[in-house]
């Protein structure tokens, strides 16, 4: 049976601090503490969502994160300065690395996307980033109305895939999706995307780590 590996996509194949450019525009030398803010606020919104079993759109998430930065760090933005914002996270700009690594991996694996975001903004993002033929799915969140990392999710990508936690990877940039699909019994590979990050301290480690994609594909052929 192929093995599968469920890519996470915010922070792992696209980029989410590519708003920085449109940032610098707009709030000039606020621009990375407004990016970090904001991306930080999005998450944060969607695990309180999650707890509360009080679900909304990941999209939305975004929009009242946004709402909240410019509140926190004193920025007025317009609405259409908003919604420039908002649309842009539909058009993120990829990390490079996935130009050469997803072709090698999907001659070997199946790979799908799986994400908290919306099905149709992630077939975007891929589509604008030219990979989506690499993907045979894209498994969204938004199917089942909650968030990673609850374990419901990590069960859906598992029947939507119809295969095993054994025989199935996560790859994913954020430290709480590799540790909720490692606590539900799945492998998981940490990309570890940039040098100052710190991996949780929960005792629940990553079966790899790894600083770009392109080194993927010879781990998994050892581990597998
Ligand atoms: C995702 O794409 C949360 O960024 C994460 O699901």
């Amino acid at each position: 049976m192929k093995i599968n590996i469920a890519f996470d996509v915010y922070g792992t194949l696209i980029d989410t601090q590519g708003v920085v450019n449109l940032l610098l525009n707009l709030v000039e030398e606020k621009a990375q503490l407004f990016s970090e803010t904001w991306r930080a606020k999005q998450l944060e919104y969607s695990f309180r969502r999650g707890l509360m079993k009080q679900y909304v759109k990941f999209s939305v998430c975004t929009k009242d994160a946004l709402n909240y930065t410019c509140a926190a760090l004193k920025v007025a933005l317009s609405d259409s300065q908003k919604q420039q914002l908002l649309d842009s996270y539909l058009c993120l700009p990829a990390f490079d690395d996935i130009q050469t690594a997803l072709p090698q991996l999907a001659e070997k694996y199946r790979l799908v996307a799986f994400s908290n975001g919306e099905a149709q903004s992630v077939n975007t993002l891929l589509k604008n980033a030219g990979v989506l033929e690499y993907f045979s799915d894209v498994i969204s969140a938004d199917e089942i109305s909650t968030f990673k990392p609850n374990p419901e999710i990590y069960q859906h990508l598992l029947n939507r895939v119809n295969s095993s936690a054994e025989q199935s990877w996560l790859v994913s940039s954020n430290a709480f999706d590799v540790i909720g699909a490692k606590s539900f019994g799945m492998k998981a590979a940490w990309v570890k995307r940039s040098e100052g990050t710190v991996f949780d301290p929960w005792g629940i480690e990553p079966n790899v780590v790894i600083n770009r994609l392109d080194s993927l594909i010879q781990h998994l052929d050892k581990k597998n």
